[in-house]
C-alpha cells in the first residue's frame, strides 16, 4: 500500500476544522512535496516529521511522498499537524497498519528526538472534534488535561512517536488524561480589603451590575488598583458557553493553568503600559495570539496608569471594544477572536500626581487637560463610569470598627441586579444595561418622565452634557434601580448616575 490518510484539525481563529492529512508515496527521486495551502511551519515540518521518525527507529521511506492536506482551501497554521503527518507517512509506506486511527483525531508537534510536543488550541481542536462525530482522539500528553474537558470524545495522550507507533502496531495503550479532582479556582482579592472609598465602591458595584466601562481617576495610593483589581470578584461565574469561549481563547494562546478544567470565573487582564500593540490585540506567526482584549473576553481588561498607554496602543483598542471583536492580520487572510470585556482605567488627573490629590497639584492647567486628554478621545468617551477617588483617611484606613463589606455580600447584589436587567431586556436579546442602545431608551415605554429628567436636558441645552453622554446617565440610572430594587428610575436615581458619569460631588 503507498497511500494512508490521518484524520487532524486545523484552527482558524477560534473555529477548528478537520483536515485530513494524505500522503502518497511513489518511486522516484527521493523527496517530499506539501501542498493545500501550507504556512512556513508545515514546511518546517518535514524535517521535524522526518527527524522524529528516523529518531524513534522507524524507517524513512525512499521514495517521492507526497502530502496533502485537505480542504485545500483552508489557511492552516501552526505545528499541530506534525504527528499526524508522521503517522500518514508510515502508513503510505506500508510500515504501520493505520486501522487502529480509524475516526481518531491525532494532533501534536514532533520535537527531532521523537518526542510529542504540546501545542497550543487543543481545546478547540477537540471540541471541534467531538462536534465532527469523532469518537477518538489523541493529543501531547502536556495537553491531555486541557483536553479531557471537552465532554462525548475519548481522550488519549502520547509523549512520544514511539507510543503512537506502538499503539497502533501492538495496542500498546496509550496514557488516559490525568483524573485528579479538579481544584477550585483559587478567589482573587476581597473587597473587605478596601477602606473608605464608598463612591468608588459604588462605582465598582455600579458598573459590575451594569457592566458598564469604568474609569477610576485620583491621586496616588487612593486605591484605584485595588479597586479594579476587585472587579472579577463581584461578578458572576462564566455560564457553560462563555466558559468554553474563555478557556478555549486562553488554549489557543497556550496559558492554560495546569490541571485541566474550564475557567469559570470571568478573567482579569491587566497589561502593562508599554505593551506592544500585538499583545494588546493579538498578532504573531503561525497560530495567532490572542491578544490581552480577547483574553480578557467575557471578563475585565485593566488600563493601570492608563494616561502612561502610548497613542498607538489605545488607538487599537478603539476598534475591539466597539464591536466585541478583534481582527488579526495574517498572510493569509485575516483571523478574528472575540474580544467582548468590560473596560476599566485607572489613571492619575495629571502628571504630576501629588498623593494629597488636586489642591498640591503644580501641573499648569494645560498639562493638566493633555494628559487625561490622550485617553478622551478613543476611550474615555465610551466610559460610563467616571469617578474621582479622594486620597483616604487615616480615620478610613485605621478604622477597627465595622469591616468593608466584602466581594460575596456584593456579589450577590450584582447578581440581582443583572437578573432584573436580563428580564426586562430579554425580548431584545441583550442581558445588560451597557449594551441597550440609546434611542431605545429615550422611547416609550422605557424613557422617563420629563419632572425626572429636568436636570439631564438642562444639561443638555447648555452644552455640558454631550447626547452621547445623556444616554450613559440614562443607561445607568437604571442600573442603579436594578441595584436598588425599583422597576424604573426616579429622579433620585438620575441624580446618582449624574454623580458617577461626571465625578461630581466626590
Ligand atoms: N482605600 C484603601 N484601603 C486600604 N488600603 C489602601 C487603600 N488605598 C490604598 N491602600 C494601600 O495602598 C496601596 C496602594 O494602593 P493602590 O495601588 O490601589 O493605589 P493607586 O490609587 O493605584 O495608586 P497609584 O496611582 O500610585 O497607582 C495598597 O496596596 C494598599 O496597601
Ligand atoms: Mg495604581
Ligand atoms: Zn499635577
Amino acid at each position: 500500500m503507498s497511500y494512508a490518510k490521518v484524520l487532524c484539525v486545523g484552527l482558524v481563529g477560534m473555529a477548528g476544522h478537520v483536515v485530513e492529512v494524505e500522503a502518497d508515496l511513489a518511486p522516484g527521486l527521493p523527496g517530499v512535496v506539501i501542498s493545500g495551502l501550507p504556512d512556513t511551519a508545515l514546511h518546517e515540518a518535514r524535517d521535524r516529521v522526518r527527524a522524529a521518525i528516523v529518531n524513534s527507529g522507524q524507517r524513512w521511506p525512499n521514495r517521492r511522498i507526497t502530502l496533502n492536506l485537505l480542504p485545500a482551501t483552508l489557511p492552516k497554521y501552526g505545528s499541530a499537524f506534525d504527528l499526524a503527518i508522521a503517522v500518514a507517512v508510515l502508513g503510505g509506506s506500508g510500515e504501520l497498519p493505520l486501522v487502529p486511527l480509524e475516526a481518531t483525531v491525532v494532533l501534536g508537534e514532533l520535537g527531532l528526538d521523537g518526542t510529542v510536543r504540546p501545542v497550543r488550541g487543543v481545546l478547540p481542536m477537540v471540541a471541534a472534534a467531538a462536534r465532527a462525530g469523532f469518537p477518538q482522539v489523541v493529543v501531547p500528553a502536556g495537553n491531555a488535561a486541557e483536553a479531557a474537558v471537552i465532554p462525548g470524545v475519548q481522550v488519549r495522550a502520547a509523549d512520544t512517536l514511539h507510543r503512537l507507533v506502538a499503539f497502533v502496531r501492538d495496542g500498546t495503550p496509550l496514557l488516559a488524561p490525568p483524573d485528579d479532582a479538579p481544584t477550585a479556582e483559587a478567589g482573587g482579592p476581597d473587597l473587605a480589603d478596601v477602606a473608605g472609598q464608598r463612591l468608588g465602591r459604588r462605582a465598582l458595584e455600579v458598573a459590575a451590575a451594569g457592566g458598564h466601562h469604568l474609569a477610576l481617576l485620583g491621586p496616588p495610593g487612593a486605591g484605584k488598583t485595588m479597586l479594579a483589581e476587585r472587579l472579577p470578584s463581584v461578578l458572576p461565574e462564566l455560564d457553560d458557553d462563555a466558559a468554553l469561549e474563555v478557556t478555549a481563547l486562553h488554549s489557543i494562546a497556550g496559558l492554560l493553568p495546569p490541571g485541566g478544567r474550564l475557567l469559570r470565573r470571568p478573567p482579569f487582564q491587566a497589561p502593562h503600559h508599554t505593551a506592544t500593540v500585538p499583545a494588546l490585540v493579538g498578532g504573531g506567526s503561525g497560530l495567532a495570539r490572542p491578544g490581552a482584549v480577547s483574553l480578557a473576553h467575557r471578563g475585565v481588561l485593566f488600563l493601570d496608569e492608563a494616561a502612561e498607554f502610548s497613542k498607538g496602543a489605545l488607538e487599537a483598542l478603539r476598534q475591539p471594544l466597539e464591536n466585541g471583536r478583534v481582527r488579526v492580520a495574517r498572510t493569509q487572510g485575516s483571523t478574528e477572536y472575540p474580544a467582548r470585556t468590560q473596560l476599566v482605567l485607572a489613571a492619575n488627573p495629571c502628571p504630576c500626581a501629588k498623593p494629597s490629590g488636586d489642591a498640591a497639584c503644580e501641573c499648569t492647567p494645560l498639562a493638566r487637560r493633555r494628559y487625561l486628554g490622550r485617553l478622551s478621545g478613543p476611550l474615555l468617551d465610551r466610559v460610563d463610569v467616571q469617578v474621582r477617588l479622594p486620597p483616604v483617611r487615616a480615620a478610613e484606613l485605621l478604622q477597627t470598627g465595622t469591616p468593608s463589606e466584602s466581594s460575596a455580600t456584593v456579589a450577590a447584589r450584582v447578581a440581582e441586579a443583572r437578573r432584573a436587567a436580563a428580564d426586562r431586556w430579554a425580548a431584545t436579546g441583550r442581558r445588560l444595561n451597557a449594551e441597550i442602545p440609546g434611542p431605545y431608551l429615550r422611547r416609550p415605554p422605557w424613557c422617563l418622565p420629563g419632572r425626572d429628567t429636568r436636570e439631564l436636558r438642562k444639561r443638555l441645552d447648555s452644552g455640558s452634557l454631550s447626547a452621547r453622554g445623556f444616554d450613559r446617565v440614562i443607561r445607568l440610572a437604571w442600573t442603579i434601580a436594578d441595584l436598588d430594587g425599583r422597576a424604573r428610575p426616579d429622579g433620585g436615581d438620575i441624580a446618582e448616575a449624574i454623580q458617577l458619569r461626571t465625578g461630581e460631588g466626590a
